[in-house]
């Protein structure tokens, strides 16, 4: 069975593009794949944060994971900082990586805008712990959104280049696994931005704990455009608010683009938009209704992270063992 690994950074609730981007193929790969899923805190401190939110950030992050269908007894769930290999393979990896290849990354160049040298050297650094986190665990599989993709590139150049320089065939290669549609859902207020949680505007985003009358504000609120919709996807592409409405509704729905049209073809937004909120809804509030009721009890929570951290070491512990002997460290 391959190994599928993917992780999301504990920093406020999952939005919308995380769970049809990531989580709710994580969830679907759980039938026929052995499964490390990782909250990732220490990529999370690239950015300070205050120490008490980050806790209760990963504690959220933990339970609208399980919420939404993570199994963590049959799969492992924890986050990042307990087990000491992330740090320890990333390290080396820091050290294989070179500096013309991060300069390259375009979500640093996107974060840290004109102000770069203000930034931590942690957000430059990012993709070698990132690549390290996968190949902590010798994974091949690794589902994320299409943000993702250049970091899963440079994560297999590193690979690469670690087993050139040391002459073995250790890291194997990742397979990037982005969904086929919404791989990139954009903000409910701009349909050029992604869809982020770390958007200052909340109305830009869906949260997987939003209430019914959140949702179906966000929804009425959303940005559209005054055409009403097209009958045929072709007829979005100049319309980048509607197309990812339409994308939305597709993919919650699992239909296409075009069955979606096919139904709304002709329509103004008013019909949709009220569609959309309902189907948002239904299968968004069981999710919303779990994770409080997990996070009523974060003494629980924290015992199944305690517990996935000791798996996902078992895990790690020996393949970051074996890349150490191999760089040449003395034991
Ligand atoms: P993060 O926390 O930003 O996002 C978690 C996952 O959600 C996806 N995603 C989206 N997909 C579609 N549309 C969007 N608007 C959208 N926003 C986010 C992301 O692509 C991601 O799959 N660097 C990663 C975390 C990470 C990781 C890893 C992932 C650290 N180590 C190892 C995979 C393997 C990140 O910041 O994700």
């Amino acid at each position: 069975m391959q190994r599928v690994f993917s992780g999301i950074q504990p920093t406020g609730v999952p939005q919308l593009g995380n769970y049809l981007g990531a989580i709710r193929n994580w969830v679907r790969l759980q039938d026929d794949h052995d499964c490390v899923f990782c909250l990732v805190d220490m990529h999370a401190l690239t950015v300070f944060r205050e120490p008490a939110q980050l806790r209760q950030d990963s504690l959220a992050q933990a339970a609208c994971l399980i919420a939404s269908g993570i199994d963590p007894q049959k799969h492992v769930l924890y986050n990042q900082s307990a087990v000491s290999a992330h740090a320890r393979l990333g390290w080396i990896f820091n050290c294989v990586v070179r500096l013309g290849w991060l300069n390259r990354m375009t979500q640093f160049k996107e974060k840290a805008g004109k102000d770069r040298e203000q930034h931590s050297a942690g957000l430059f650094v990012y993709p070698a712990l990132m690549a390290a986190d996968i190949h902590a665990f010798h994974a091949t599989r690794v589902p994320v959104g299409e943000d993702q993709k250049q970091h899963l590139e440079i994560a297999n150049d590193i690979a690469a280049k670690f087993n050139h320089d040391y002459g073995v065939d250790f890291f194997p290669t990742i397979e990037p696994l982005i969904p086929p549609s919404a791989a990139r859902v954009m903000s409910l207020r701009d349909g050029t931005k992604k869809m982020s949680k770390s958007d200052p505007s909340a109305q830009s985003r869906i949260e997987l704990t939003d209430t019914a009358d959140e949702i179906a504000l966000k929804i009425r609120k959303a940005k559209s455009d005054t055409e009403p919709l097209p009958s045929e996807n072709a007829g979005l592409a100049a319309r980048p608010e509607a197309r990812n409405l339409v994308t939305i509704f597709a993919a919650m729905s699992d239909l296409s683009n075009d069955d979606v049209l096919a139904r709304f073809g002709g329509q103004g937004f008013g019909p949709f938009k009220s569609a959309l909120a309902e189907l948002l809804v239904e299968k968004l509030a069981p999710v919303a209704s779990e994770t409080r009721r997990l996070l009523e009890d974060s003494a629980h929570l924290e015992q199944i992270l305690r517990e996935g951290a000791a798996r996902a070491n078992a895990i790690a512990e020996p393949i970051v063992t074996e890349a150490e002997r191999l760089v040449g460290y003395l034991r």
